[in-house]
């Protein structure tokens, strides 16, 4: 996969983009990460980026030129045809099944904006997606962009050491991930389940699952779609209902 992302504050990236999954994930060249300041795309010459809003009223707004001429030059460069990614709090809320649709893709581009909005022309004629991490606004789209980016990149093929490790995370299989524990079996008095260090992997199995459900009904209720439960979820979520009622 290519990534590149455009930013008026390259230097922001270097410390997530170098440590950790997302050094290992450019090491084995599962993905090829490029940083790109926007500014030196800027025909205007003093380099600038961004004018005032039309109509007046507070703020700056981020001309269209040197995005369009930024994206232009790494559509040129790419082998298909990019996802272009505009990060801002009016796009569609990141979530899992997002970060593995776009897993998919061979190629993205991410527009980080700071500070001010975007001409309206970005959206309509460069951009394919609008993303938020949340309802909340942040002072610039880096940071959003730096969590989609790492939501996406631990998903790719030989990026986790385990394959099997990110199919059982919370949300991949519609529900949070049941509680883990590591050695010892009683740490201060607080004793690990006895079911996990009984070595019997199907009652273990069995013990995931209703705690993966328990957990979803205690947290995020709203991911349980009962018409989708198999007939032995149907009978857990019963008790677990009657456990809390
Ligand atoms: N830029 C500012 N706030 C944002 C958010 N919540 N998500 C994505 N980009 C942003």
């Amino acid at each position: 996969m290519k990534i590149n992302i455009l930013t008026l504050f390259p230097e922001m990236f270097t410390g997530v983009l170098q440590h950790s999954m997302m050094k290992i994930a450019q090491e084995k060249e599962a993905v090829d990460i490029s940083v790109i300041n926007f500014r030196d795309y800027s025909s205007n010459k003093h380099k600038n980026v961004d004018d005032y809003p039309y109509g007046g009223g507070a703020g700056m707004v981020l001309t269209a030129q040197p995005i369009f001429d930024a994206v232009d030059h790494l559509k040129e460069q790419s082998k298909g045809s990019p996802r272009v990614i505009l990060m801002c709090p009016q796009g569609e809320r990141l979530n899992q099944k997002k970060a593995e649709e776009l897993a998919e893709e061979d190629h993205l581009i991410f527009i980080c904006g700071h500070y001010e909005g975007y001409d309206e022309r970005i959206r309509e004629y460069v951009v394919t997606d609008e993303i938020s991490i949340g309802d909340y606004v942040l002072t610039g789209g880096e940071l959003a962009a730096m969590v989609v980016v790492d939501s996406v990149v631990r998903l790719l093929p030989d990026v986790l050491g385990n394959e099997v490790s990110h199919k059982k995370d919370s949300f991949s299989t519609g529900y949070l991930e049941h509680p883990q524990y590591t050695r010892p079996a009683e740490f201060r008095g607080y004793k690990v389940p006895d079911v996990l260090i009984s070595g019997n992997h199907k009652k273990i199995e069995e013990w995931r699952s209703k705690e993966s459900l328990r957990r979803t009904l205690q947290r995020r209720p709203d991911l349980i779609i009962e018409e989708q439960l198999s007939d032995q979820q149907k009978k857990w979520l019963h008790e677990l209902q009657k456990e809390t009622d």
